[in-house]
């Protein structure tokens, strides 16, 4: 599920920009004889204050930002295909008189009116049916997304200066669900839970039956953890980033490991929250496992505090698990450790316009 832009007509070529808070990621790939393969991948950062909670607030840093990623990759196509938080995009599950998909094409316009709290032509909408009407009650389960266009085209308008063609937004928990498709196969009757934990968003997916059934964005990420560590040893924002991810050294490691700890509670108490919320509404499944990925969740012992505290097998993405590594003048190690920052990514690099 996707909100396709323009069809691509000619080339099938894109490239996936995974555009987040701390930095962005390009991958571009192809459908080989042996199963999907990556054959570009990079990422550059972002200053903290170019994109603040997914808004864009320095668009010309972005624009310069991806403008260089893409020299450096030497990236031919200008079709892009790239993804909008869950923070800006309103997605719900919702009951609709039972349609096919195409007569629910014609008439979403007024079927989702009353669940969006704007006009529903300021935003763009698509759906997925969940299920069929079953019990015969003229009805049946819709996922409804909706994005407000102004956040779309604040999106694309930085796209399009960078020179390139955005052919699909999509949505990163959809982003994820497809990466997941391609490298984990779907086991009947599970439950499963994809958490990415990025800079400043952590998103939640729950997963039944291969389908997303439920989303929520968190406002935080990896960004608490850095901003906890500069104020309990009032260093700078950039000192307590280099402290956290290992790359400075510091003595106060009681003051670090506590302000770790502090953030990690919190955060997987958001995470257990929102998963008994979804659990709430009349589940007789469990979740079976709940994997992890996005830069945040690096963090030194979240994945098993996580695991500690929602009684939940906890397992790190891995985005590349079936999908050759074919990378010129990269190792197959060196892609590897990229591995945390490219689940949105890899799903963006499968996507094709008019896909579903
Ligand atoms: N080794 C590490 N240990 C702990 N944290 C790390 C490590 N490496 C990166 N991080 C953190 O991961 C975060 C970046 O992750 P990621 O690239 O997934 O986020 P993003 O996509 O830029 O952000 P968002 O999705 O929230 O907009 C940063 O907060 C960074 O400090
Ligand atoms: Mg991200």
């Amino acid at each position: 599920m996707a909100l396709s832009l323009s069809e691509i007509f000619g080339s099938k070529e894109t490239v996936a920009l995974d555009i987040g808070s701390s930095s962005i990621k390009l991958v571009q790939m192809s459908m080989g004889k042996q199963g999907w393969q990556i054959q570009r991948i990079g990422m550059k950062e972002l200053p903290p204050d170019a994109i603040v909670d997914g808004s864009i607030i320095d668009s010309l840093t972005v624009i310069n930002t991806i403008k260089e990623i893409l020299k450096e990759e030497n990236i031919k196509t200008k079709y892009t295909v790239s993804a909008l938080t869950g923070h800006y995009v309103i997605i719900k599950k919702v009951t609709f008189p039972a349609a096919t998909e195409d007569e629910l094409a014609e008439s979403i316009q007024w079927e989702a009116e009353q669940y969006i709290p704007f006009p529903v032509t300021e935003v763009n909408l698509d759906f997925q049916i969940l299920g069929v009407d079953s019990e015969g009650r003229g009805q049946m389960d819709v996922m409804l997304v909706a994005v407000k266009k102004d956040v779309i085209s604040d999106y694309t308008s930085v796209l399009t200066e960078a020179g390139l063609t955005p052919v699909v937004v999509d949505v990163d928990a959809f982003a994820l669900e497809n990466m997941m498709e391609i490298n984990y196969p779907v086991v009947s009757g599970e439950m499963i839970a994809v958490v990415n934990i990025g800079a400043s968003i952590t998103s939640l997916t729950v997963i039944v039956d291969g389908v997303t059934t439920f989303t929520r964005s968190i406002p935080m990420g990896g960004n608490q953890f850095t901003e906890e560590i500069q104020r309990e040893l009032g260093v700078s924002f950039h000192e307590a980033e280099s402290i956290k991810v290992g790359a400075k050294s510091s003595d106060k490691s009681a003051e670090i490991a506590s302000a770790i700890d502090l953030v990690s509670n919190n955060l997987i108490m958001d995470v257990k929250r929102s998963l008994d919320f979804f659990l709430a509404g009349g589940h007789d499944l469990n979740v079976n496992k709940i994997y992890v990925s996005g830069g945040g969740s690096l963090i030194e012992g979240l994945n098993e505090l996580m695991q500690e505290k929602t009684s939940i097998p906890v397992e790190p993405i891995d985005p590349f698990k079936n999908v050759d590594l074919a990378v010129k003048g990269m190792s197959g190690d060196e892609i590897k450790k990229l591995s945390t920052f490219f689940g949105v990514g890899v799903g963006l690099g499968i996507r094709r316009s008019g896909d579903r």
